[in-house]
């Protein structure tokens, strides 16, 4: 038997009703009779004391509660009335008035959003929906096209209420954090579901993505940010080994400094680089993928390669 089952009998509903509605109003948990009277007693009884009796950090704790749902972190949730009003407030940090003031939005985005920023042209963005010409999925090509250096917010569903299709947010979270431009990702639809998977397993299953080109120690795109922050990263112009997905020029190599014990430093390598598709029989790369990846290069030819370009110069 499904261990799920066992819940059934805490929503009063589901014993007259097959009940598929998740989102708009969730069946009703038994339990919220107990707890609406505890509120109402602490008002009651307590009146203006209950705030910093429990009140005040009533939200912090139900935030802890969905964090893991959504991969966040205790303390890392802040709660509010409704997802319009959330991207409001996340909306209100940013200044629309500047030359990077473009929105772009799907026409498959939740209605109330789109109306939301479309509003937003009064304090001086620039809306550009993009047609999915598709009442089911995202033309994510299209989309991806849409964001440019102009471009200061991206507003998008993981899983779009009209169809259920799951979009593929890393592409666009890469594609945006590229030319400079906020991803705000709104998993309503997907906290609990879609969510849990890992990224890679989240792809499409006929596609193989080669991310390990040369070794290296990997890092993700967080760390690499960190990193660019805690050192200064300086552009490199040296020609990686040839190898299938090196001779492309779908990479960048910095380097910079970094103290590994107390006056001791080493240089390091990092690259960036976009995945590449590939094919599985014989490794040739089918294409580029908008995703990229992050290493510490551990290949001592580019070391050499760096030094020579340093004795060259001197
Ligand atoms: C993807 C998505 N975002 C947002 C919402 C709801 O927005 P709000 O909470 O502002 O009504 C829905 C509701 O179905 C939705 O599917």
């Amino acid at each position: 038997m499904d261990e799920l089952l066992k819940w059934r009998g805490e929503f009063p509903i589901l014993d007259r009703s097959t009940y598929l509605i998740s989102n708009s109003l969730g069946a009703m948990p038994r339990g919220v009779y107990d707890e609406m009277r505890a509120y109402a007693d602490s008002w009651a009884e307590r009146g203006v004391r209950a705030w910093e009796e429990g009140w005040w950090e009533m939200a912090v704790g139900v935030g802890d509660k969905i964090a893991p749902l959504i991969g966040a972190r205790a303390g890392e949730i802040s709660l509010h009335q409704n997802v319009t009003l959330i991207q409001a407030v996340i909306a209100s940090c940013f200044d629309f008035r500047g030359p990077r003031n473009k929105i772009v939005m799907t026409d498959l985005e939740f209605p109330s959003i789109q109306y939301f920023y479309h509003e937003q042209r009064r304090l001086g963005a620039r809306v550009e929906l993009v047609a999915s010409g598709d009442p089911v999925r995202l033309n994510l090509e299209k989309f991806l096209a849409a964001i440019d250096e102009s471009t200061l917010l991206v507003p998008i569903s993981l899983v779009l209420f009209r169809s259920s299709h799951i979009v593929d947010a890393q592409a666009i979270i890469d594609r945006a954090h590229r030319v400079g431009a906020h991803v705000i990702l709104d998993v309503f639809q997907a906290a609990g579901t879609a969510l849990a998977k890992d990224k890679d397993e989240a792809e499409n299953p006929e596609d193989s993505i080669l991310s390990y080109n040369l070794g290296g120690i990997r890092m993700n795109e967080a760390a690499f940010r960190k990193l660019e922050q805690e050192i200064s990263l300086v552009p490199l112009a040296v020609k990686l080994p040839a190898s299938a997905a090196s001779d492309k020029g779908e990479y960048r190599l910095s380097s910079g400094t970094v103290p590994v014990d107390r006056d001791i430093f080493r240089k390091i390598v990092v690259r960036e680089s976009r995945m590449p598709r590939i094919n599985v029989e014989d490794f040739s790369v089918l294409g580029w993928t908008d995703r990229t990846y992050y290493e510490v290069c551990t290949d001592p030819a580019i070391y050499a390669a760096l030094e020579k370009k340093k004795a060259a110069k001197a």
